[in-house]
């Protein structure tokens, strides 16, 4: 018989959003117990890997609530849900200094003041750092918080594979124990995804292996919209080859971006970031970037061409102080030092903007069901997200989500248990079938580099309409193929190839969510910038796109967008 666990709330994912979640959980109420279903451990979340920073008001340095909102609506080129944006930067300096008071070592000002950096598309420097390890040091201090109630129960390595949806609402989740091979089904009146992004749909990222958009594709078989997935971030500094994150945090720090002749383009065209030049937000720095390239201004490497990131002037003692992490990855996986070399980089893609569907409470509009940080769209980020406000809004969210939870599941009853464990054993059987399945005549990491390569070419930094079409119908084909794929491997322990089976499932739903999205918006907003339409069309596109699972392909819909202080204006730096 299938182990079962029962707990009021079940957070899948143990990065960043699903630790807040949890810990808002058990101090909502004394008497509720988490289930915390990750499928790595806690500490190998893909937060751990963040560098920059996290966005946040500090008093006194000219910055305001209203100019935090404003940049970060401005910087969604007006797709932003202004209602989300509200609540995020008024909890924002809470939930920062919260996570100060846990541990968390925010590097200060000689004065004592928490310290500040610029970031891309910020007025003003209101970026908490902690050097540039800042995503190692808020997950070790959200870990560690999480420690202190035993009514947090974690089921480390566990891969969620189907949510449990009785009598029109979630009730649980069905898992894979990845350590023994049993399927477990696991109870609850409300479970929050918190399974972060799905940069791994695409070949060249600087997303861990795990981020394959699992908590996205089970929303989206259970029904929930995945909503805006046409905008997906390119980070402009990259490292060639490996897609290693360089920190925006060194143009923060007074880094310049330079082209093959050694001219700071961003100063010295036209490239709309006016001003802020290395500052302006990452879209338009990824796209001018590709430009230099096309213009023949890039320099040619082993890994395609690139352009320069140069941090000379900053000396090596700020170097040493401000950016450590940058100099290290740049040795080891560059060859460079930044302290007497500029940095190879190019654009490289980093964070998806669109994701489940949520409202300001973190809630789908599926019944106990709710999402935080990068899987869900609580549309804060709109069409482009400003650097450093993700690990914020992870924490800002993942909270709002873990309270909700709580108070929804009070007035929520349990399912059914015996049809919810028919559900899971149904799933365990797909799982058992699938294990070793010999029969088959497709290669799991053929499918998975054939769908990377469609969504390079069809939804990269720039897109036309006929690759965004190309890039539909080969996915539709992709996935065709994957009903016949071949596994090898029918051992129980540590089948990775089963997971990496499930995870291109999953994939491949996130992939095409994001291309029929992208072929559908003929204009160019934030991310999505459409060689065919450039110009950004508020008549016609003023909305969130939807798309939800149907089983003869995603079908697409539109949601309005909540927009209160901020009127759409032309988008200047
Ligand atoms: O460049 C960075 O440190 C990334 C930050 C972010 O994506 O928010």
């Amino acid at each position: 018989m299938m182990e079962s666990f029962r707990h009021d709330v079940i957070v899948v994912g143990g990065g960043g959003a699903g630790l807040r979640a949890a810990i808002a959980a058990v101090e909502a109420d004394p008497k509720v117990t988490v289930a915390l279903v990750s499928k790595v451990y806690p500490m190998r979340s893909h937060t751990v890997s963040a560098e920059g920073g996290a966005a946040a008001y500090v008093e006194g340095k000219g910055d305001s609530l209203e100019k935090h909102a404003y940049d970060t609506v401005k910087g969604s080129d007006f797709l932003a849900a202004q209602d989300s944006v509200d609540y995020f930067v008024e909890q924002a300096p809470l939930e920062l200094t919260r996570l100060e008071h846990w541990g968390c070592p925010w590097s200060r000002n000689d004065d004592g003041t928490v310290a500040t950096r610029p970031f891309g598309g910020m007025a003003v420097p209101r970026t908490w750092f902690a050097a540039d390890k800042v995503g190692f040091h808020m997950l070790h201090s959200l870990f560690q918080h999480s420690l202190r109630f035993d009514r947090i129960v974690r089921y480390d390595e566990h891969f969620v594979t189907k949510l449990l949806v009785d009598d029109g609402a979630v009730k649980g989740v069905a898992a894979l124990d990845i350590r023994s091979g049993a399927m477990r089904m696991f109870q609850g009146r409300a479970v929050i995804l918190a399974t972060g992004g799905a940069g791994k749909c695409f070949p060249f990222t600087t997303n861990g292996n795990i981020k394959t958009g699992d908590g996205m594709s089970l929303a989206y078989r259970a029904g929930v919209g995945l909503k805006d997935m046409e905008f997906v971030q390119y980070h402009p500094t990259g490292l060639p080859g490996t897609g290693i994150l360089i920190t925006e945090a060194s143009r923060g720090e007074g880094g310049y971006v330079l082209n093959a002749e050694g001219e700071r383009f961003l100063v010295t065209r036209d490239y709309g970031v006016g001003q802020k030049a290395e500052l302006g937000p990452r879209d338009m720095i990824s796209r001018a970037e590709i430009l230099e390239i096309e213009a023949g201004r890039g320099i040619k490497g082993p890994y395609g061409e690139f352009v320069q990131l140069d941090l000379r002037h900053l000396g090596e003692a700020k170097i040493m102080a401000k950016l450590p992490f940058v100099r290290e990855l740049s040795k080891i996986y560059a060859g460079v030092d930044p302290v007497h070399e500029p940095i190879p980089i190019r654009p490289v893609l980093h964070y998806m903007m669109g994701g489940v569907d949520t409202d300001v409470r973190g809630a789908t509009p599926l019944p106990g069901l709710y999402a935080a940080g990068e899987v869900a769209c609580v549309s804060m980020n709109g069409a482009n997200r400003l650097g450093s406000n993700s690990l914020t809004e992870c924490l800002v969210f993942g909270a709002r989500a873990g309270r909700e939870a709580v108070a929804y599941g009070r007035g929520a009853s349990d399912g059914q248990e015996a049809r919810l464990r028919a559900a899971a054993e149904e799933e365990g059987a797909r799982i058992d079938a699938l294990r070793g399945r010999k029969r088959g005549s497709e290669k799991i990491a053929a499918l998975r580099s054939e769908m990377q390569t469609a969504m390079e070419s069809g939804c990269g930094v720039y897109r036309k309409q006929e690759s965004m079409q190309q890039a539909v119908s080969d996915l539709a084909r992709i996935k065709s193929r994957y009903d016949d794929i071949a596994l090898e491997d029918a051992s129980k322990v540590f089948n990775t190839e089963i997971l990496a089976a499930l995870e291109l499932g999953a994939m491949l739903d996130v992939a095409q969510a994001i291309a029929v999205s992208a072929a559908h918006r003929t204009e160019s907003r934030g991310a999505h910038a459409c060689r065919d339409f450039p110009q950004r069309n508020d008549r016609d596109f003023l909305y969130h796109s939807m798309v939800f699972h149907e089983e003869s392909g995603p079908r697409l819909d539109k949601k309005s967008v909540t927009i209160t202080r901020f009127q759409p204006e032309e988008r200047k730096y």
